[in-house]
């Protein structure tokens, strides 16, 4: 069995939330009448995630070196402008428009290319291994339905 790293638990975390959209996404397309609750579900666990990531990982590896401290910053930024896109994709629904979903889906996407690719890497290549296993427990234990249910 592969390693658990904080990029492998993360990757998981992307996958629930990247299937919750198409789920989303799916319904938009069929104009289904659950396009309210796929989206309640997509927006709970991507907040979920958002907090986890500022709170477990962020918090602490923005103290670790400049060029680390800007990406997160990068990062966090976009997760206020996904927040907001939310907001706009609530906005729409009413009107049936959904134009908000496609624009987050592209946030989304190369938000979550840059943390697998860059940050989550170089974390797990360089964090104090005390320090990363304490960060691995803690997102396990609060990661609930983000390592659980399967898109
Ligand atoms: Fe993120
Ligand atoms: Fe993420």
């Amino acid at each position: 069995m592969a390693e658990t790293t904080i990029t492998s638990l993360m990757m998981q975390h992307h996958s629930v939330i990247v299937g919750l959209l198409n789920n989303l996404k799916t319904a938009v397309k069929k104009d289904a009448e659950n396009i309210r609750a796929e989206f309640a579900q997509f927006e709970r666990q991507a907040k979920e995630h958002f907090s986890i990531e500022e709170t477990v990982i962020f918090e602490f590896s923005k103290t670790l070196d400049a060029k680390r401290t800007e990406i997160i910053l990068s990062l966090m930024r976009e997760h206020q402008i996904m927040l907001s896109l939310m907001d706009v994709v609530l906005r729409g629904l009413p009107e049936n428009d959904y134009s908000g979903v496609y624009e987050l889906e592209d946030v989304l996407i190369r938000h979550a290319t840059t943390e697998e690719t860059i940050l989550y890497p170089g974390l797990d290549e360089n964090l104090p291994t005390e320090k990363k296993e304490v960060m691995i427990k803690r997102i396990q234990e609060t990661s609930g339905e983000l390592l659980i249910i399967k898109s």
